[in-house]
């Protein structure tokens, strides 16, 4: 029987800004190199790869997953954070000036959601399908296991009174509705799966009363049908990143991993150690 473990590695949160900020694309690069060199056979990046929503942060990350050989559909997977669809200070500046149709700033947010699939379509679909790619399920059969990842886009667009920071989180109906097929679910017989999106099923509190009442803004609005969905599909694990905290929590028997944030610590991550037989180990690693 082969019982090799599969080693996932997972970050989040990179937040770059451009090419300037040299120490922020030599740490990327020393982690990947890092990456590589200790064997992960995969890289799940959970969203806001960029800081403001620049295609040339993507570009980027891409050329650094392509130099070490992660730049692969069954070597790497992303999702898209409200950092790479939202730029906040444009939607204000347009908001300001024309106070466009919502429905208007909804066509601007789809078209960069599809330019960010079509950009990373290798690692998404792998396939030339360009458009919307959510939700999708990536199925690797590796000698010990198959993995499933179910990726589903948490972003919501910006409006000015439900979503006043572009931070706030939102699973379209129809994408829950997709997953949620017999057929789908079908399809995920004997596989280990693994839910994925950016925005966290936990509802992040403090004590100080002025970021209670923030709170609100970043959360994950319907996030008790996401997690109905997450125990129908029989998800073990849901990895998210978007409040930038190193953290796990189990809630129903399923446990979610916040990748946290490589853009406060970029020697952490989270390693994901699956078995043969339906275990996983999880922790945070601080490379050396
Ligand atoms: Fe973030
Ligand atoms: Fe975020």
């Amino acid at each position: 029987m082969i019982t090799k473990e599969v080693k996932i590695a997972h970050i989040s949160d990179t937040h770059l800004s451009g090419k300037q900020d040299r120490r922020q694309v030599d740490e990327l690069d020393r982690l990947f190199g890092y990456f590589k060199t200790a064997g992960y056979d995969h890289l799940v990046i959970s969203g806001d790869l960029s800081n403001n929503a620049d295609p040339e942060d993507w570009r980027i990350i891409r050329k650094k997953l392509e130099i070490h050989g992660f730049y692969h559909w069954d070597k790497a997977t992303v999702v898209a954070g409200n950092h790479d669809l939202i730029n906040l200070e444009e939607e204000m500046r347009f908001y300001n000036a024309l106070n466009p149709l919502s429905l208007v700033r909804k066509k601007v947010f789809e078209r960069k959601l599809k330019e960010f699939c079509f950009f990373f379509q290798e690692l998404i679909t792998g396939e030339e399908q360009g458009g919307n790619a959510f939700p999708f399920v990536k199925i690797i059969n590796y000698p010990s296991v198959k993995i499933a990842f179910a990726a589903l886009n948490s972003v919501y667009p910006w409006y000015p009174a439900d979503n006043p920071l572009g931070a706030r989180g939102f699973i379209t109906p129809g994408q829950l509705r997709a997953l949620g097929q017999e057929s789908v679910l079908a399809s995920l017989q004997g596989c280990f799966l693994v839910g994925l999106c950016h925005h966290a099923y936990k509802v992040y509190g403090t004590d100080s009363l002025i970021d209670q009442a923030f709170d609100w803004t970043m959360e994950l609005k319907n996030r008790e049908e996401f997690l109905e969905l997450m125990k129908r599909m029989q998800t073990k694990l849901v990895l998210h990143g978007h409040f930038h905290r190193f953290q796990a929590y189990t809630t129903d028997g399923i446990t979610f991993i916040n990748g946290g944030s490589f853009h406060y610590n970029p020697k952490c991550y989270s390693e994901l150690l699956i078995d043969g037989q339906g275990g996983f180990k999880q922790k945070f690693v601080l490379v050396p």
